[in-house]
């Protein structure tokens, strides 16, 4: 008897959290039989949010020594943390530490199709953004990168302003990063005033921009990108200051309209990142909307009929979980994939 579609996802934090609550929550209607995530550590403060995940349909797997931590403080796990990545169809390492995994565990498991890191982990795999690059994904992409939440941004301006089929109209993309500190649910990571980063990569500046480039480069576009970063003393929402220098003339108004026509742009008349967050918090699926970008319309500026300048906030964790949901599609509905997607159109919004 064949164990059906196995979505295993490796941790609970910020980004596996609401992943779990997802697929557990529409797992008929995306073809998944079972979902199974992995938690490592036993913590009391964790168990409300791991009882909720179990009560939604998902089974908690948890490495082999610590079964009794866990039994200990009333979680009962399905299964061990190694049986669980082996049963696996599809596993989405949503950790730190998706290198360090994969040449620990991932690298022996021949059965599971494919395995999918996060933004941090460069070199894991082929870069993927939904919608940007789907064109590169094949069935035999054995390990897959979900690029970060602020190049996801970056891609999706370019794309909607600069792309057209295999042909860019980028001269250079410029683009200046207001990270926020950290996400309302982590404790660490906090800073007490803005703090730059440094230009670690001479050609890019920051990861960002240099991401961006490696993810358009598998659909063969080399651009001229380049990012900043400062990170800022809040907790909501990233910033991004766009300024792209197109080939071809193009007005205010035609800019705005390309961003209201891609569905996975958001627009906004708003200029607060608290509220266009808390739209999310109010409307969005687990506090987020799936958008890969929301631009604010009023800022939008054309000069010398070539230079698009402009603001968009970061929906940070709502873009990569649209991007991971559809690479678990891909793998497992090759054939349909693109029509599933379109239950998640609910968690899209045109205008916040
Ligand atoms: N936060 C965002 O907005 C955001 C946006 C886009 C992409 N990403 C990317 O997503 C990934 C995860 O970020 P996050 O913000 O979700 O992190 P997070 O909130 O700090 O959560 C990390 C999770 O990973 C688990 N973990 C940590 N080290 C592990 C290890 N060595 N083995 C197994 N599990 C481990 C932790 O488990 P325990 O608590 O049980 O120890 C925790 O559940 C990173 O690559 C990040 O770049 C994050």
């Amino acid at each position: 008897m064949t164990k059906g579609n196995i979505v295993h996802v490796v941790g609970t934090g910020t980004i596996g959290e609401p992943l779990i609550g997802l697929l557990a929550s529409l797992k008929k209607e995306l073809y998944i039989d079972e979902v199974t995530f992995s938690k490592r550590t036993p913590l009391l403060t964790d168990r409300p949010k791991v009882r909720d995940l179990i009560k939604r349909g998902a089974k908690l797997c948890v490495p082999k020594e610590k079964f009794s931590e866990f039994k200990k403080i009333d979680l009962d796990p399905d299964y061990e943390n190694e049986e669980a990545l082996s049963r696996a169809t599809i596993v989405i390492d949503c950790t730190p530490a998706g290198l360090e995994n994969k040449k620990k565990y991932y690298e022996r498991l021949d059965e599971v199709k494919c395995f999918v890191a996060q933004g941090s982990e460069f070199g894991f795999g082929k870069m993927y953004a939904f919608g940007i690059n789907d064109e590169a994904l094949t069935n035999n992409d054995k390990y897959i990168q979900i690029v970060s939440c602020n190049t996801h941004n970056i891609a999706v301006i370019i794309k909607t302003l600069a792309i057209n089929g295999e042909i860019s109209n980028l001269s250079e993309g410029r683009f200046l990063c207001l990270r926020r500190a950290n996400d309302i649910s982590q404790s660490s990571g906090y800073v007490p005033s803005p703090k730059v980063e440094n230009h670690g990569d001479k050609s890019f500046g920051t990861h960002h921009a240099r991401d961006a480039y490696w993810l358009y480069k598998t659909i063969g576009l080399e651009l001229d990108l380049f990012s900043s970063s400062i990170k800022l003393n809040t907790q909501y929402m990233h910033s991004i200051w766009f300024n792209l220098h197109l080939n071809n003339k193009i007005d205010e108004e035609e800019v705005k309209e390309r961003f209201r026509l891609n569905p996975r742009v958001a627009v906004t008349h708003n200029q607060l990142a608290s509220e266009v967050f808390s739209f999310g918090r109010d409307h969005g699926y687990y506090g987020r909307i799936l958008n890969q970008t929301v631009v604010v319309l009023p800022t939008i500026v054309v000069r010398n009929t070539a230079e698009v300048i402009g603001f968009c906030f970061t929906p940070q964790d709502g873009n990569s979980l649209l991007s991971s949901m559809a690479v678990i599609e891909h793998a497992l509905c090759p054939d349909s994939w693109n029509e599933n997607m379109g239950k998640l159109d609910q968690f899209l919004f045109d205008e916040v």
